[in-house]
């Protein structure tokens, strides 16, 4: 198993059934010096089969909100609590993400973002170690000790969310301005232009 960048994870074994169900393991995905750092349940169907975080609906859902306040996917790092696909896209077990947990917490270590935000209940109550009503405590910020630091998460619902409960979009959308605002990206103005800054070079 190599883990050595602190960001790439190849040859894990740890989850006997996740093995079987894989058909590789999906890594983040981003700059590893990023202010904003997303982190996910776990890969889907199309990330399985792509090897990358959040390149199916939930992922158009993600990077068009972030489009719209001027910021692009190349710009932040996003990751999963477990690397590999769960058959039948089940939640991970306890022990499954008790398996992964090294894995991410030396990433947010190597990436040190200015900001963490958790995507829904897993992600949110897995790192922040406590039951979360997530929709609650959509778009605050908690000082939380992860991996050897402390860090500020944010919490959001998951983009997915957005597609089976419309009434989340706004949930999802003030999490995602505050997130964008934390961590100094996107052109300032909410205005949903769409200009990036990566325009102005
Ligand atoms: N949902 C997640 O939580 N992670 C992914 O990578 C894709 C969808």
């Amino acid at each position: 198993m190599d883990h050595m960048d602190g960001l790439t994870v190849s040859g894990c074994e740890r989850c006997p059934e996740l093995c079987a169900s894989r058909s590789q393991i999906v890594n983040g995905s981003g700059p590893a010096d990023a202010a904003l750092l997303f982190v996910g349940e776990a890969p889907g169907a199309r990330e399985d089969e792509q090897g990358r975080p959040f390149v199916g609906r939930s992922g158009d859902v993600l990077w068009g909100a972030l489009r719209e306040r001027g910021v692009l996917r190349e710009e932040v790092r996003i990751t999963n609590c477990v690397r590999c696909r769960p058959p039948e896209n089940r939640d991970p077990t306890a022990e499954e993400l008790a398996n992964c947990r090294d894995y991410l917490e030396a990433e947010l270590d190597r990436v040190d973002p200015d900001l963490v935000v958790t995507l829904g209940k897993v992600p949110t109550e897995h790192l922040l170690e406590r039951d979360v009503a997530v929709t609650k405590e959509a778009g605050t910020v908690v000082e939380h000790r992860l991996g050897g630091a402390p860090r500020r998460v944010l919490v959001c619902v998951h983009p997915a969310a957005t597609l089976y409960d419309r009434s989340q979009e706004e949930t999802f959308g003030a999490a995602l301005d505050e997130a964008v605002a934390l961590a100094g990206l996107g052109d300032g103005t909410g205005d949903g232009s769409g200009q990036s800054r990566l325009g102005d070079y």
